[in-house]
């Protein structure tokens, strides 16, 4: 089995190249060839090709993606990379009202004739579990985080998957200006000191939020930022994380909702409060409905107490370990 190791400067080449040229051109990723769509900056999709590209002629090595939705950096980097085995995890549980997602990207897959494309059709969380099920022996080269973007969840992203990655892995986390994801990605490269930041890109707030021209540059460039991670380059000297708040209140105040007997409607609660701050009483008084409606319907199901629920009604009084059996 032959195996390569892409230098240092091959993976800041990659990065770098992607950040000037953007997308890998070719026919069937045109922007108007209508074959290829989704949620990601041209540079993050070149990014993505050009450093596959580096393993392809390492056999241990595979791409994998937390996040497919329509397929459109799954199939842009089995495309450009055609001898590496590139994987991707959805459950199809965002973004697909119509649950078309799924065909549109097995389509998708044949209709570029990606025969190395694979798609896992699970929860991330139970995919990283077993994921020598779908990859094999082989180790993950380059690994793309798009999933949910929850802190816990990006978190796990990084936690769950170390065990399959490469010795050389370039991890590219996509949506890093969110404040939590770059906390979520600064407390992973604080707590594993062999991993670094070696690429951090950001642009001036999430794509939905941008004017029409703001929009089309994201969208032929970073997108909603991201953070590059590499492992053992100790060439790259000092340290540095992705910048984040001192203040962790936004973290803090998840404690106050798990336990909450109204947690799942704490969407729901904030655009409520938010149409008050918008001073828009008719908005307001829509939503009101909306929940009081949706109230009644989760009644029978909502916890006891008011706040400080625990769950633990069923949980064992008193449990320890028996020592060498
Ligand atoms: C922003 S989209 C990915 C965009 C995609 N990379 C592209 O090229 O257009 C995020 C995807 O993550 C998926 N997702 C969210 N939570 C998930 C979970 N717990 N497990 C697996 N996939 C999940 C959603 O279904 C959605 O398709």
């Amino acid at each position: 089995m032959h195996t390569t190791e892409p230098s240092l400067a091959g993976i800041v080449d990659a990065i770098t190249e992607a950040n000037l040229h953007g997308l890998l051109r070719n026919e069937k990723q045109s922007p108007d060839s209508g074959v290829l769509t989704g949620y990601s900056g041209n540079k993050v999709v070149g990014v993505l090709q050009r450093l596959a590209r580096l393993f392809v002629s390492d056999a241990t090595a595979c791409y994998l993606e937390i996040g497919v939705f329509q397929g459109l950096t799954l199939n842009s980097v089995a495309y450009a990379t055609p001898t590496l085995a590139c994987f991707g995890i959805d459950n199809f549980a965002f973004f697909d009202p119509g649950k078309k997602n799924l065909s549109i990207v097995t389509q998708r897959i044949e209709a570029l004739g990606n025969s190395n494309a694979h798609l896992i059709n699970a929860d991330f969380e139970d995919a990283l579990d077993n994921l020598g099920a779908w990859i094999g022996d082989r180790k993950i080269a380059v690994y793309f985080v798009d999933g949910p973007h929850d802190y816990r969840s990006q978190l796990m992203c990084l936690e769950f998957a170390l065990p399959y990655l490469h010795e050389r892995a370039v991890i590219v986390i996509d949506d890093s200006n969110y404040e939590h994801v770059r906390q979520a990605n600064a407390d992973f490269l604080r707590t594993h000191p062999d991993w670094f930041l070696i690429a951090q890109a950001y642009t001036s707030s999430h794509p939905d939020n941008m004017s029409a021209e703001e929009g089309s540059s994201a969208k032929n460039g970073w997108w909603n930022g991201v953070n590059i991670l590499v492992r053992n380059q100790k060439d790259l000297g000092t340290r540095i994380y992705p910048p984040t708040r001192r203040s962790r209140s936004a973290f803090e105040a998840d404690h106050l909702v798990h336990p909450h007997r109204m947690a799942s409607l704490v969407g729901d609660s904030l655009r409520l409060t938010n149409e008050i701050a918008n001073k828009a009483p008719l908005a307001f008084a829509r939503r009101l409905l909306r929940m009081v409606r949706k109230i009644s319907s989760i009644r029978p199901r909502l916890a006891k107490f008011d706040s400080m629920n625990t769950n633990s009604r069923e949980l064992p009084e008193f449990i320890i370990s028996k020592i060498g059996q």
